[in-house]
């Protein structure tokens, strides 16, 4: 779908998700991260860029929980994340738009929930490079998480806390040879809606992943 045609859409309030392409199973275990080896960090750094052209090619589920685990995983015994959050509140939880389904990465048991049984894929920006990238990732603050932090610091600190989850994904975008793009231009009420978000949920920034190609 062509930017204009989801702008005009978004303006009615009318951005919707499609139909999932096969069944959405309830859950998808993911393989166990490998947490070792790729490309060294200073050489990632240095190929960190964005790309907006993706191929359609699926993502094998390895490098998906490869991917998710650098995003946000548990990197310690205590429950430490990958990315920071301020007081480790951890309120950022990973929304994962595939064709068959949208998903809530739960970093502890390594898993994927389905919260949507439909493609949210276009909802998930204004750009049409998101409707057919094989992953938009979708970056969510959890309010009910930050109730140690003071009120009117909560949306700039959980911005910051996703901000770090998205470089972790550039950074494995470009140790992996992947393409990836962050993405603020995003219509939040329509990925609320699509994603069945409770109102303490707050909508951040998008991330399409996928391979290099058009
Ligand atoms: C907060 C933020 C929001 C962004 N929103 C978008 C967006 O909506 N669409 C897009 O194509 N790029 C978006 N970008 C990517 C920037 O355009 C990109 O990082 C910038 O042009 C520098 O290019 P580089 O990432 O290759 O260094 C965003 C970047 C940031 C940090």
């Amino acid at each position: 779908m062509s930017t204009l045609t989801k702008l005009a859409l978004g303006a009615m309030g009318q951005l919707r998700p499609r139909p999932a392409r096969g069944n959405a199973a309830p859950k998808i275990a993911l393989p166990a991260p490998d947490k070792t080896g790729g490309m060294p960090l200073m050489e990632a750094i240095a190929r960190r860029r964005s790309m907006r052209e993706f191929s359609r090619k699926e993502l094998p589920l390895p490098l998906l929980a490869n991917l998710l685990w650098a995003a946000n995983g548990i990197n310690r015994a205590d429950g430490g994340r990958t990315a920071p959050s301020a007081m480790n509140a951890q309120e950022i939880d990973i929304y994962v738009a595939l064709a068959s389904g949208a998903y809530l990465y739960d970093a502890k048991a390594n898993e994927l929930q389905l919260v949507a049984g439909n493609d949210v894929r276009r909802v998930t920006g204004y750009q049409d490079f998101v409707d057919e990238a094989p992953l938009d990732l979708v970056y969510i603050a959890d309010h009910s998480r930050m109730k140690l932090i003071p009120v009117s610091q909560r949306g700039s600190f959980a911005s910051a806390a996703a901000g770090a989850v998205a470089q972790n994904v550039y950074l494995f975008a470009a140790g992996n040879g992947l393409a990836t793009v962050i993405r603020a231009w995003i219509d939040r009420e329509a990925i609320a809606n699509a994603l069945g978000l409770p109102h303490d949920h707050q909508v951040l920034l998008s991330q399409t992943v996928g391979f290099q190609g058009e």
